[in-house]
């Protein structure tokens, strides 16, 4: 695997690859590489010919409260990881590489980037946007692999491409979890043994909305005071918000009909986690247009969702 630093190289090497034919694979991440990276990362691999992994702790996408200084940073373990999984480029720009001066240009998505993390999180989603473009205004014409872990950030970088036209192709894969449950995060790092044990209640919350869901609950404050309350009787965990909406528009509606994301944002000590998970009514026919059937990207000790995406 080659370790890229500049734009200029990276986009040379991509540049080159798509000459000779062959399909560009991009997994943008900001290190820290578990299972949950790697699934996306072998994904890429079986559907690309050639594929780049990214590494940036992007400054834009942190609040001034928020844990930029202490993300955990390592690259030769991420490079190694990377290269484990196949990939066969690794780009890692310093900050001064993607930003030699203080950028003016911002990429704003409206809708879809409003509530949940965008209410909780002001500014995130303008930063993840504006490197997410810059990224793929770096790689070129690709296939670009993201978890449904950040569902609402799959929600934002869907559309960013769709309406700035991007020649990247968007694919959305399924969360990887612990075999009890817990969705991989860079953040799980921070928290001790206790805390761990506390934040399943994330994923037991979201399953016990979905139940409700195909048990035929159809009123969607319903399901999010059943997963609030769910989550209000662990006493280390302090809920921010329990949704239920549509998938596609991220509100909620009315009334749940058809296909349901349900998603979870909680403070456990003083690390933030957020948790979704599909659901669907009763008699709701699957949506088969971007159904994919479940990666095999299950690993011993990991278990990874039904791919649920709308
Ligand atoms: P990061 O949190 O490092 O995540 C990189 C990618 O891995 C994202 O697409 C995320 O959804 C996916 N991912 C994380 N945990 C996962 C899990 N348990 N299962 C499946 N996929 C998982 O998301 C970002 O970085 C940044 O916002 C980025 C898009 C790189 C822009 O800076």
């Amino acid at each position: 695997m080659r370790v890229i630093d500049t734009v200029t190289e990276l986009r040379a090497a991509l540049d080159a690859e798509r000459a000779a034919g062959r399909a560009v694979g991009l997994v943008p991440t900001m290190g820290a590489l578990h299972e949950g990276h790697l699934s996306l990362v072998r994904r890429a691999v079986a559907e690309c010919d050639v594929v780049c992994a990214t590494v940036f702790v992007n400054p834009l996408q942190f609040g001034p409260h928020e844990d930029f200084d202490a993300y955990p940073r390592d690259l030769d373990t991420d490079a190694a990881l990377a290269a484990g999984a196949g990939a066969a480029l690794l780009f890692a720009p310093l900050t001064a590489e993607m930003f030699p001066a203080e950028p003016c240009t911002t990429v704003h998505v409206a809708g879809v980037s409003e509530g949940m993390e965008g209410a909780s999180r002001p500014g995130h989603f303008d930063g993840v946007a504006t490197i997410v473009t810059k990224l793929f205004a770096i790689a070129g014409p690709c296939r670009a692999y993201f978890g449904e872990k950040d569902f609402q950030q799959l929600a934002v970088v869907r559309q960013l491409v769709r309406d700035l036209s991007l020649p990247v192709d968007v694919v959305g894969c399924p969360t990887v979890r612990d075999v009890d449950g817990l969705a991989l995060s860079s953040r799980n790092a921070y928290l001790t043994a206790e805390q761990r044990q506390s934040a399943l209640v994330l994923h037991r919350a979201l399953c016990a909305g979905a139940a409700a869901v195909a048990a035929g609950e159809t009123d969607p404050a319903t399901v999010a005071e059943l997963m609030a309350s769910i989550v209000a009787a662990e006493p280390e965990v302090q809920l921010d918000y329990a949704e239920a909406v549509d998938p596609r528009t991220l509100r909620r509606p009315a009334a749940l009909d058809g296909e349901v994301r349900l998603l979870v944002a909680a403070r456990v000590g003083t690390t933030r986690l957020i948790d979704n998970l599909g659901a669907r009514t009763p008699g709701a026919a699957p949506n088969h247009d971007h159904h994919h059937p479940e990666q095999g990207a299950t690993v011993p000790a990991a278990r990874t969702d039904h791919q649920e995406s709308h």
